[in-house]
């Protein structure tokens, strides 16, 4: 048993800033914009706009991710705890203390620590200090960082039994099948021995379910996915938005949604200086996501040095939390 000594107002919330190097959109979506297939990074989906519309996709008939996930965590969030164990240290990836977060924080039992991680200062600041009101036996860590870059975590003023990082709503599943790996590498690294990983992961399949919820009758997905042209056009560029249709296919070999701008004419774009040439029916991919079998998802945590040790899913399978362990390491 750890015995607690009462949290000194310094210890109770901490910001860290790792001084992450904000990529600048122009010149990354001009790269993009220069390769064979041409393309867009997904992150810059999440302007104040974009944040909202990705909310209103969330409540969307056809959209079932996010309440299926919620309804897995409501259902099981004890087990979950159970298998945590108590004195953790949690770690959650994107400062946005949503609902999940709070259910798995509300079952926890006494959990030591709580690290946020986040590019953004501001909205690390924010959800720091809520957390710390609403959890005020538990010591909260900003670190502000990009976690697509390696990066070590502070270490917690309390003795904590282990670190389980948490990373909800499929978003694993927006990266490439090696950038996935690599992330998972650095998860485990992160969480190091006897540490874990509680990840959501959308399901395959019948393709008609997965096609519907990335191209809903009302078209916010499509407003959302052109919302990446008018925030470049915010950024020196002049993409007409009406000649680009939102084309959203799952593609089965891949064993993923393709979200697409496809640009119904031949035109030229400008960005700044640079010129980007695109002709009728050639399309920009924005995000990839991907759907996983389990037994696949199984062999690929292995690969990173995750095992998968226990899994909730819905009645339908449509979609898992799973939790990973960091394998021992060989004696
Ligand atoms: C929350 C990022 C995982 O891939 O389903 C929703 C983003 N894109 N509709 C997903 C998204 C189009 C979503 N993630």
């Amino acid at each position: 048993m750890i015995a607690f000594d009462p949290l000194s107002s310094e210890e109770r919330v901490r910001i860290v800033d790792l001084h992450p190097k904000i990529g600048d959109l122009r010149a990354e979506a001009v790269d993009g914009l220069r390769r064979s297939e041409k393309a867009l990074p997904c992150k810059y989906f999440y302007d104040a706009l974009g944040a909202r519309l990705f909310e209103a996709i969330t409540e969307l008939p056809e959209y079932y991710p996010t309440r299926t996930e919620i309804g897995i965590m409501s259902r099981a969030v004890h087990e979950m705890a159970e298998s945590i164990g108590p004195h953790a240290t949690l770690v959650e990836f994107g400062s946005g203390v949503g609902l999940k977060t709070q259910k798995l924080l509300d079952a926890l039992i006494e959990p030591s620590g709580c690290v946020l991680i986040d590019i953004s200062k501001a909205a690390l600041e924010a959800s720091a200090s809520q957390l710390a009101d609403r959890y005020e036996d538990m010591e909260v860590i900003a670190v502000c960082a990009d976690y697509t870059q390696p990066l070590r975590l502070p270490r917690p003023h309390r003795p904590s039994s282990r670190t389980i990082a948490f990373f909800p709503g499929s978003t694993l599943g927006n990266f490439a099948h090696d950038e996935a790996v690599s992330f998972l590498e650095r998860v485990a690294d992160l969480v190091g021995q006897g540490g874990g990983l509680l990840v959501g992961i959308d399901r395959k399949k019948d393709p008609k379910v997965i096609e519907a919820a990335y191209n809903d009758s009302l078209g916010v997905t499509a407003a959302f996915n052109l919302n990446i042209l008018r925030r470049l056009n915010e950024s020196g560029a002049d993409f007409d938005l009406s000649t680009f249709r939102h084309h959203a296919p799952y593609v089965e070999s891949e064993g993923r949604i393709e979200m697409r701008l496809v640009s119904e004419v031949d035109q030229s774009i400008r960005i700044g200086d640079a010129e980007v040439a695109l002709s009728a029916g050639e399309h920009i991919l924005t995000e990839y996501s991907h759907k996983y079998d389990l037994q696949q998802f199984e062999d690929m945590v292995r690969a990173a040095g995750f095992r998968l040790t226990r899994q909730w899913s819905d009645e339908n399978d449509w979609f898992s939390v799973c939790f990973l362990e960091v394998e021992d390491a060989p004696a």
